[in-house]
């Protein structure tokens, strides 16, 4: 009996792992161990050996069970110390930054024009940037020989060998979309569509892709007057200052008459200030819709007509946050996004003042 105290009490102590316990669990007072095949001798004893024998085995399987568990106990505090050990962590350490991107100066600039738009009861309207050419300048009575269709110079798609439909194009204005809005909704309408137009062309001041936002406002009793208002108070909304407007007459062959119109600017330093000083920078076209152009569109220019506008995206962005180069907006280059660009927190809004 003292050897198998022994035995087991000192396999106990060098056991390695819960695994290990488990076996000498099993091996000693499981129910066919050691302890157990002891017990069973009990039966071919004489009374007086079993009284003493009996509490003795009993005895042995009790220590041993409680070694078993006192060991487990410490292996078990043992693992909790090594994984504290190896686990640790300084929580003091400050964090390790992780860079945000930024909204681009043109989404954002999107993002104003819309909502004062919006403000003034304008929906945004969509139309694909590959039109076809009946879209881009047939409906906008643009004919095949006019000059626009040369000065706009119009990206072509490529059409197979013998295929003679005219090619689809880049649009090179947001204008289609006039026409596409009046298809699907009919009169009255109040729209803008921002979106990329393309020309090949590139420059300190162009590039082949840039960006417009188009206005049409079409209903009974429509007049230059409110296009007059409508941008007056767009121009005071987006440059948080009032802007006086210059309307030039000027000729576009999808409205008649035709304005082209300038914002009062200043020239400081080589920077330009927009709504102070007497000099005037051009910033978009418009005009009347031409009645051509109505009919097109699938409404009747004798009930209806209305004002449209174009302005340039890129041009309004460069002028309200100081960019100089139209270029740069299209190079991808992160420490100019980084500069230029809006922390997605800390944009702009209607309600919180369009100025930073
Ligand atoms: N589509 C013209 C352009 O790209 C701008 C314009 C739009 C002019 C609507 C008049 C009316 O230059």
């Amino acid at each position: 009996m003292d050897d198998l105290r022994d035995k087991y009490i000192g396999l106990i102590a060098d056991a390695a792992d819960e695994a290990a316990i488990e076996d000498l669990r099993v091996q000693a007072v499981g129910k066919k161990g050691e302890i157990a095949l002891k017990m069973r001798e009990l039966g071919k004893m004489t009374p007086e050996e079993r009284q003493v024998m009996g509490p003795k085995l009993n005895a042995l399987k009790d220590e041993i069970n409680s070694a078993l568990s006192a060991k487990k106990t410490s292996l078990a505090d043992a693992a909790l110390e090594e994984r504290l050990r190896t686990e640790w962590l300084d929580v003091t350490l400050p964090g390790r930054g992780r860079r945000q991107g930024s909204i681009h100066p043109i989404s954002q600039v999107t993002e104003e024009v819309s909502a004062i738009f919006a403000d003034m009861g304008f929906a945004v309207a969509e139309g694909p940037q590959i039109e076809t050419d009946w879209y881009n300048f047939d409906a906008l009575n643009i004919p095949g020989h006019h000059p626009a269709r040369a000065e706009m110079d119009t990206f072509y798609t490529h059409r197979a060998e013998g295929d003679n439909r005219p090619p689809h194009v880049l649009r090179t204005h947001t204008s289609p979309v006039q026409i596409r809005s009046m298809e699907k909704q009919g009169a009255p309408i109040r729209i803008i569509c921002p979106g990329r137009v393309y020309r090949a062309d590139y420059d300190q001041t162009h590039t082949p892709m840039f960006h417009q936002v188009e206005g049409l406002a079409i209903d009974k009793d429509i007049s230059m007057a409110n296009l007059k208002w409508v941008l007056e108070e767009f121009f005071t909304a987006f440059f948080g200052t009032e802007v006086k407007t210059r309307f030039r007459a000027s000729h576009f062959p999808f409205t008649e008459p035709s304005a082209e119109v300038d914002i009062q600017c200043k020239w400081e330093n080589g920077s330009v200030k927009v709504g102070e000083g007497d000099d005037w920078l051009e910033v978009l076209g418009s005009g009347m819709v031409h009645p051509k152009v109505l009919k097109a569109g699938g409404i009747d220019p004798d009930v209806y007509q209305g004002f449209a506008f174009g302005i340039g995206i890129d041009r309004l962005a460069m002028l309200k946050y100081g960019i100089p180069d139209l270029r740069a907006f299209f190079d991808a280059d992160l420490r100019w996004l980084r500069h230029y660009g809006f922390a997605s927190l800390d944009q702009p809004t209607l309600h919180g003042g369009l100025t930073r």
